[in-house]
């Protein structure tokens, strides 16, 4: 999903939640059991705030019950970052993940939202999980807007706290960006490329904050290249290596353009027999006048990609935009397998929307 951040929204919500008082336009909470909210529906004076009252408990109820059912069974498996609810009733669009004792409440925003909305749905899931106030984000999501902004800095706390995801941990920033900075969607993509990296050349496209590097790593990859164009991106990876004790010289770390390192990779960077390509819908450079459109750019890219890989090596490409449709007829390689079943967690699946696509290839 292609979002952005409203910063001023989020500034309101904040103010609200950590108040914790009714709505600044001095509007009073107006609880209505299900029968009066009928009747208030068909009452011609709109009444928003019952309405949302309404939707609130039912989400609250929702995630309570979604905890409920996750809970013992990830904490067995160390697995402190799951969801609990994304947009799976049509009126609230909402998304809410658990964060080890933290909730991140995100809105998919609409034009008809209102801003007490987001605070009014947080405030009562954090209410039904009995999690502090404090420890409640809220964060506005809006689509139609370029991928790039998602990863523009909304705030400046630098708090970083680390969340382990099975034997591993990772640095999790929860106010600072959209996104917190681990795509807890990907964990068993991630599992899969450390089963297979024994003593493999593993290359990371896009590699974010270097999850699937960790994996890998950890799985025994005799090399990991990890390439990102943001700085950021490089050092929360070089930060997640350490964390995990695996900063050894032969995790490479590389600030580029991915279309850069793949037009010149450095010879040091070649014959991987592993690799994850997991691109944004849509990028752009600073310095120059290109773009990358992923729904249309995708084959010339992967093609490079394989270019640098041994026979016989494997890339796992994975992209989340809505409505993708792989070019294979466009790619120099035959044994393309669709894993995206297999790769989505249960907290995942939805039945309205797939959280990403992801395909198993072979060079
Ligand atoms: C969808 S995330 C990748 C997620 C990552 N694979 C993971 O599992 O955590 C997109 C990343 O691509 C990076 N990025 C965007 N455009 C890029 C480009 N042209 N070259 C290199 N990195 C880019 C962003 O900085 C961001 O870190």
């Amino acid at each position: 999903m292609i979002i952005r951040i409203y910063n001023v929204l989020l500034f309101s919500a904040a103010v609200y939640v950590k108040t914790g008082k009714p709505f600044a336009n001095g509007r009073q909470h107006i609880v209505f059991k299900a029968h009066e909210y009928e009747r208030n529906r068909k009452m011609s004076l709109p009444n928003q705030t019952g309405k949302h009252r309404l939707q609130a408990d039912m989400l609250a109820n929702r995630v309570k019950k979604r905890y409920q059912h996750f809970k013992k069974r990830y904490e067995k498996l160390h697995l402190d970052v799951f969801r609990l609810y994304d947009w799976d009733i049509p009126e609230i669009r909402a998304v809410v993940d658990w964060y080890g004792g933290h909730l991140v409440v995100g809105e998919y925003l609409r034009l008809q939202s209102t801003p007490e909305w987001l605070p009014l749905m947080g405030q009562a899931v954090a209410k039904a999980l009995e999690v502090p106030l404090e420890n409640l984000h809220l964060k506005i999501r809006k689509a139609g807007m370029q991928e790039g902004r998602r990863y523009e800095r909304i705030s400046h706390t630098n708090q970083k706290i680390a969340m382990a995801e099975r034997d591993l941990q990772f640095y999790i920033n929860l106010n600072d960006y959209v996104d917190t900075g681990l795509f807890s969607d990907h964990r068993d993509t991630r599992m899969r490329v450390r089963e297979q990296a024994a003593g493999k050349r593993f290359l990371n496209l896009y590699c974010y904050t270097g999850s699937f590097t960790c994996y890998a790593a950890k799985g025994g990859a005799s090399l990991t290249v990890s390439v990102d164009r943001s700085e950021t991106a490089i050092q929360w990876t070089k930060d997640n290596l350490e964390l995990n004790g695996l900063s050894a010289a032969e995790h490479i770390l590389i600030q580029k353009d991915t279309l850069d390192f793949l037009a010149a990779p450095r010879p040091d960077c070649r014959d991987f027999d592993l690799a994850v390509v997991d691109p944004p819908s849509y990028s752009t450079t600073k310095t120059k006048d290109v773009h990358f459109d992923l729904a249309t750019d995708h084959p010339k890219m992967l093609n490079r990609v394989f270019a640098l890989m041994k026979k016989g090596g494997r890339v796992y490409f994975s992209t989340n935009h809505q409505n993708f449709e792989l070019k294979s007829r466009d790619l120099a390689v035959t044994d393309i397998q669709d894993i995206t079943d297999l790769t989505i967690p249960e907290d995942y699946r939805s039945k309205g929307k797939q959280i990403h696509q992801c395909w198993e290839i072979t060079v």
